[in-house]
């Protein structure tokens, strides 16, 4: 459009279907570089559905998805995380490890060596190895979670296993997140750790897609909210715009207030 940056993530008529069912039908919509949208609709919605469409764990029957103007079509996840298009994974397996080296990890996916020990190793390696630990150290520090690098990642709290989650793919330098419920189960008080991170992240002028639940938080951090209904984009609008739209509190906030 006209006097418009062209979107970091453009999705374009994309559908995917599992037998009969429409997870998702023809969406389309563009997210703008550094913004935060929130993905909301009702269970069965094909909101996951096209989370994983995006980040490449499913293939899309039909449309197109783009990242900086470049299909993605046929990129595995791996290779789209490479090029900046990342997902935070709700459930992360905490390996008998401390919050660190369960960071680094995140890291060590995309390198020459992955994660490998030993003593006889290239300079190249070592120096490797140095750059991956700082970034980890800047992820941990992102999200609030430096004091506990060096606790074993199995004994934090479910908050703080999602920051660490978070920070693993921080670790990556990513440029866009994609997030599937990461508030769900958490108290109130880790909701709002989570919130003051997006805002953070945001600040710094990374895109976020976060798919969630609770309206109360949607309502606190987004700045676009798109609904999805039966696989179909039925809302697509600011906050302020969505939450007194018929067709969503018909399909799904009901009396919930966003
Ligand atoms: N792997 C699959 N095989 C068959 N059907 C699937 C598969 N994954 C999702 N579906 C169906 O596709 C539709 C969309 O599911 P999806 O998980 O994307 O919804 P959602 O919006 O994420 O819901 P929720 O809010 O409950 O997480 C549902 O009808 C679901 O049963
Ligand atoms: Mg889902």
């Amino acid at each position: 459009m006209a006097g418009q940056s062209a979107p970091t993530l453009g999705i374009e008529a994309v559908s995917k279907r599992f037998g009969a069912v429409r997870a998702v039908d023809d969406v389309s919509f563009g997210i703008e570089r550094g913004s935060l949208a929130c993905l909301i609709g009702p269970n069965g919605a094909g909101k996951s559905t096209l989370l994983h469409c995006i980040a490449g764990f499913l293939s899309p029957d039909g449309g197109r998805i783009s990242l900086d103007g470049q299909d993605v079509a046929g990129w595995s996840p791996h290779k789209r995380a490479r090029a900046g298009l990342a997902t935070v994974f709700q459930v992360m397996r905490a390996p008998h490890l401390d919050v660190l080296s369960a960071t680094m990890i995140g890291c060590h996916a995309w390198t020459r060596t992955g994660f490998v020990s030993g003593i006889l190793r290239p300079p190249w390696q070592w120096r490797e190895e140095r750059r991956i630990r700082e970034e980890a150290w800047r992820a941990l520090e992102l999200v609030g979670l430096a004091h506990r690098a060096r606790d074993t990642a199995d004994a934090l709290p479910l908050g703080q296993l999602r920051l660490l989650s978070v920070a693993r793919v921080l670790a990556q330098r990513p440029s866009v997140l994609l997030l599937d419920e990461p508030v769900a189960g958490l108290r109130a008080g880790e909701k709002s750790q989570l919130r003051k991170v997006f805002r953070d992240l945001r600040a710094r002028g990374l895109t976020q897609i976060i798919v969630e639940h609770d309206m109360q938080f949607v309502g606190s951090v987004a700045e676009r909210i798109i609904v999805l209904d039966r696989g179909r984009v039925i809302a697509d609008g600011p906050p302020a715009e969505v939450r007194h739209d018929e067709a969503v509190i018909t399909a799904y906030l009901g009396t919930a207030t966003l």
